[in-house]
């Protein structure tokens, strides 16, 4: 097979970690006969700094035209702490997001035994837990109508869906519980908003047409304690936008292992594969930081975009392995640490 990838390196640590990942994909390409061809674009403060605008036409244009987009990281502490500046890298992240109709956000949690000593819950909690985080990503408050008044006192943000929005990323949700184990858990605020009892409604009329998967409906607050009091329960759970920014965070942190947890976010035009970690600004450069989300991040392109589960599953092993034989970085090596090029290397070479 032959592939476009696109890959927007980004900020950060970005470069170095997607540089490994792309190691490991053409590791992939040999052992299995596909080839990946991959070209860069500019995103973020990168590309603030170099064309003035963080998601310029040109990176737009490539996705476009790639079969898939490999993505590091974005963010820049500069204008972290300038809450006046004109242009933030975020805002490239938000434009990627709508123009390529990414409207699902999908984030798989997952422990690894030799990890879970990290968890901030007790081990008997977490072990073992196993389920995903859909988000719907181009709608709701993130993209409703917001103002300020004219003497700056009042300010407004608007949530907004439409049904068809509301359907598409259901129908993603039941087709991945079908996939798993059949369980879906519909997270919402129909107690109080009138977009949350559209979701509601919507679910439950879409739900007699999958009848071999289990629907339950949980109110975001009842959510954001379930998941730190009985991760294991879950399977699929799918919500709106900033409810699952939130409970996206909360889930990916109690497995200890955030710095390998992948994620897709699936698209009308392409899809984008990136790691749940953010940009790691005082890592940047020193070749210390750990790829493995990112690998993983391209195990689930293989996967999703191309189709290619048995490569997937071929770079999941090999991460697992570099994990027993503890070929990792710093951040959670227990002897000696590698280096973020080692892994790449080390990962490649074992596929
Ligand atoms: C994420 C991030 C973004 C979001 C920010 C950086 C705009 O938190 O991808 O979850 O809120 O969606
Ligand atoms: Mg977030």
């Amino acid at each position: 097979m032959d592939c476009n990838i696109a890959v927007l390196a980004g900020d950060g640590i970005g470069p170095e970690i997607v540089e490994q990942a792309i190691k490991v994909l053409n590791a992939v390409g040999l052992k299995y006969k596909h080839t990946f061809k991959f070209t860069e674009a500019l995103v973020g403060a990168t590309a603030i700094d170099q064309v003035g605008d963080p998601f310029p036409e040109e990176t737009f244009q490539l996705c476009m035209n790639s079969d898939a987009v490999l993505f590091g990281a974005i963010g820049d502490p500069k204008y972290d702490n300038d809450p006046k500046a004109k242009v933030r890298p975020e805002q490239g992240l938000l434009a990627m997001r709508k123009k390529l109709g990414l409207y699902a956000n999908i984030r798989p949690v997952t422990t690894f035994p030799s990890l879970i000593h990290k968890s901030p819950l007790r081990k008997d909690l977490v072990e073992g837990a196993d389920f995903v985080v859909v988000r719907e990503l181009t709608g709701g408050i993130y993209f409703g109508e917001k103002g300020r008044s004219e003497d700056l006192t009042r300010a407004f943000d608007t949530c907004v869906y439409n049904k068809y929005e509301v359907e598409r990323i259901l129908e993603l949700a039941f087709e991945y519980a079908a996939k798993r184990n059949k369980r879906l858990t519909v997270v919402d605020k129909a107690n109080v908003l009138a977009t949350s009892r559209l979701w509601r409604e919507t679910a439950q009329e879409m739900t007699p047409s999958h009848p071999d998967i289990e629907v339950d409906y949980m109110f975001v607050d009842n959510a954001a304690m379930q998941i730190i009091q009985w991760p294991k329960k879950f399977d699929v759970m799918v919500t709106e936008n900033m409810f699952g920014d939130i409970l996206s965070d909360e889930a990916s942190v109690i497995t200890g292992s955030l710095g390998l947890l992948p994620s897709a976010s699936v698209g009308i035009h392409t899809s984008v594969f990136e790691p749940i970690h953010g940009s790691y600004p005082q890592a940047t450069g020193k070749d210390i930081a750990n790829p493995l989300a990112t690998v993983l991040s391209a195990a689930m392109l293989l996967e999703i975009s191309l189709d290619l589960t048995q490569e997937a599953q071929a770079i999941r092993d090999a991460v697992d392995r570099s994990m027993i034989e503890g070929v990792v970085t710093e951040d959670i090596s227990e002897g000696k640490a590698y280096k973020t090029s080692e892994v790449g290397d080390w990962l490649a070479a074992n596929l």
